[in-house]
């Protein structure tokens, strides 16, 4: 079992917080919709099997930033402990039914409420471009922390060229973070998590899909 600890202080950052209220209540408030429209893992399944293929048989996983929990139901079918942590309870909800064997906690990864080094593979998929760039530094040091030194951080960011809010329909509005490859290569590195594989893809929009290990 994996130890649960109390999250750490998360600072008072007004301009940021109204940012992560507005996405957050939005994923809340759409989370049926963003579950049917998000459903099927083909667009991540390759990235999924890199991941399963790189972490020991039955490791500890957490899925930061679960949503729904797809992609925590998917890793526990290979035979992976899966832990899910987010913020949206509505998500967190559709994520326990979806998959009552895992663990779910509502969490910040800005704090995650974990000891050091409790994980063999982190995932976090779509979650780090809906924070304001001053607080990307301190959620990677999060996920280096709670990694194990031979573990496997998977990150993948929408590319955006400008940050701010971005609608999908009237009432599903979040925030994204302006995001370059160089940036997040940056973010990485001055985490103490080195890049090992790095692909990008573009459909309706440009993505960047990176996995690294923690350097030191
Ligand atoms: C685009 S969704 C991705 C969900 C899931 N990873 C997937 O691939 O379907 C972004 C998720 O990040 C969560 N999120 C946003 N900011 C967060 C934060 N600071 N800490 C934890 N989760 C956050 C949202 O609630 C939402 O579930």
């Amino acid at each position: 079992m994996i130890k649960i600890i109390p999250a750490g202080l998360l600072e008072e950052d007004q301009e940021a917080d109204q940012f992560y209220r507005g996405t957050i209540a939005s994923y809340d408030r759409c989370a049926a919709r963003y579950a049917a429209l998000n459903d099927s893992i083909d667009e991540v399944k390759d990235l999924l099997t890199f991941f399963d293929e790189h972490i020991p048989c039955g490791a500890s996983l957490l899925d930061v930033g679960c949503g729904h929990g797809r992609d925590v139901e998917y890793l526990s079918s290979l035979g992976h402990l899966v832990y899910g942590v987010d913020r949206s309870e509505k998500l967190l909800g559709m994520a326990r039914d979806r998959v009552p064997k895992s663990h779910f906690l509502e969490g910040d990864v800005r704090a995650l409420p974990f000891r050091d080094r409790s994980f063999d593979g982190l995932w976090m998929n779509a979650v780090l471009h809906h924070l304001v760039p001053p607080h990307m530094p301190r959620s990677l040091a999060e996920c280096h922390r709670v990694l194990k030194p031979s573990g496997l951080l998977f990150v993948s960011v929408h590319l955006d060229d400008s940050s701010g809010w971005q609608a999908k329909g009237p009432d599903f509005v979040r925030y994204y973070a302006r995001i370059s490859g160089t940036m997040l290569t940056e973010l990485l590195q001055n985490a103490n998590l080195t890049p090992v594989r790095t692909t990008s893809r573009s459909a309706e929009s440009r993505w960047l899909h990176c996995f690294a290990r923690p350097s030191s």
